[in-house]
């Protein structure tokens, strides 16, 4: 093996040195406004023109009236929930492998999270197991599209109308994408989106809840304001997201396709594969793209291993979540059967940060190339461990 092919994590030249590109980008438009709001003063006031002006692009977008800006994703979880009417000692079911903070809004209502496995092969929520895990404290389902895949939202909506229980759909991870033929979140009975520094949409923090019942907006509105609103979104931070929101559809068209080039190339590449294809009628957005991991392909290197070995590469490629079963006391949730899926998930499951679906096609070769260096060298890289 030549000294040239060494891979970054054993010392050798990394196969993109400049790193994973930064986010979220350099935004002229953003530049600008920050600018005017430097200038005029308006980046510290309660009150102005940004907030009202992303309300109303957001209605249009969504094309959907109801709906309430607030700090983070986190937050918009627990006002979705609260207003649902979802409160102390009610059942919550949601998918084992889901983000942490999802089972904590539940908790933090008083609420108990009732854990259903992921369909095989997937991190989409089994409705089967969904309906098998209802009970008479059963009060919402929380639903999160993840990692490019999204869960079968006609069928969960059904069975959800037959038991009439609301749905909360979770789509911090993928803003403005389509589900079976609708924007994701309007198949429940709110929708989610989450602002925070890493996601599509950033202004470091924020958040949405939306809605096509009044009713539910409101109540979380109301639980909102305290005579002063408890959980707001800022003029800056609106200020910051206008111009991105208008170019979104345009950016998830491009991270649409070269997560396409990524699964061609990876059909080639032992031992990883991208969460399979949504059905037609949908179209997942790309924040953190699911690939499965195999490391027995990889000569015994653990997912961890690897994960780390193309970070050192360049590469923003990290562990998936934890299954929430191993970070909630038992005593605190409810395990609805076996959770085989989601632990798999768990221990096999990698996610590649979105920024780099916006370069060229040629920094997904450079992908491939990396992990069969680190293919080539896994024997060394073990025994230094
Ligand atoms: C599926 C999902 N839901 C909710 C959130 C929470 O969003 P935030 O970080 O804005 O609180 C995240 C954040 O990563 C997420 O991935």
């Amino acid at each position: 093996m030549s000294q040239s092919g060494r891979p970054a994590v054993l010392g050798g030249q990394p196969v993109q040195p400049a790193g994973p590109p930064p986010w979220p980008a350099a935004d002229p438009e953003v530049a600008r406004v920050l600018q005017q709001m430097a200038a005029d003063g308006s980046w510290g006031r309660y009150h102005g023109e940004f907030v009202p002006a992303l309300t109303s692009q957001l209605q249009q977008f969504l094309d959907c009236e109801h709906l309430l800006l607030c700090s983070s994703g986190t937050a918009a979880v627990e006002l979705a929930l609260r207003g649902m009417g979802v409160g102390a000692d009610d059942e919550v079911i949601l998918a084992d492998y889901d983000f942490r903070g999802n089972a904590g809004d539940i908790l933090a209502l008083g609420a108990v999270p009732v854990l259903v496995d992921v369909l095989p092969g997937t991190v989409a929520i089994d409705c089967a197991l969904v309906e098998l895990a209802i009970s008479p404290a059963t009060r919402a389902i929380l639903v999160s599209h993840l990692h490019g895949s999204v869960a079968d939202m006609p069928r969960l909506r059904e069975l959800a109308d037959r038991h009439s229980l609301p749905i909360l759909e979770d789509a911090c991870q993928m803003p403005g994408a389509t589900v079976y033929g609708r924007q994701a979140g309007l198949w429940g009975d709110a929708g989610v989106w989450s602002f925070g520094g890493s996601k599509l949409l950033s202004a470091g923090r924020g958040g949405l809840v939306y809605s096509s019942d009044a009713a539910i907006i409101q109540r979380a509105r109301l639980y909102n304001q305290r005579g002063n609103e408890a959980s707001p979104l800022s003029e800056l931070q609106a200020a910051v997201l206008l111009p991105q929101l208008a170019r979104l559809a345009e950016r998830n068209g491009l991270r649409s396709s070269r997560a396409g080039t990524l699964r061609g190339l990876l059909q080639e590449v032992d031992g990883l594969s991208l969460l399979p294809k949504a059905d037609s009628g949908c179209e997942p957005g790309w924040y953190k793209t699911g690939i499965w991991y195999e490391p027995e392909a990889f000569g015994g290197l653990s997912r961890n291993q690897f994960a780390a070995a193309m970070r050192a590469e360049g590469f923003a490629l990290d562990p998936g979540f934890t299954p929430l079963h191993r970070q909630i006391s038992r005593r605190r949730c409810r395990l609805a059967g076996s959770l085989e899926q989601a632990e798999r998930a768990g221990n096999q499951l990698l996610v590649l940060h979105h920024p780099v679906l916006l370069e060229s096609a040629d920094q997904l070769q450079l992908f491939v190339q990396a992990a069969e260096r680190i293919r080539q060298w896994s024997a060394e890289i073990l025994r230094n461990e």
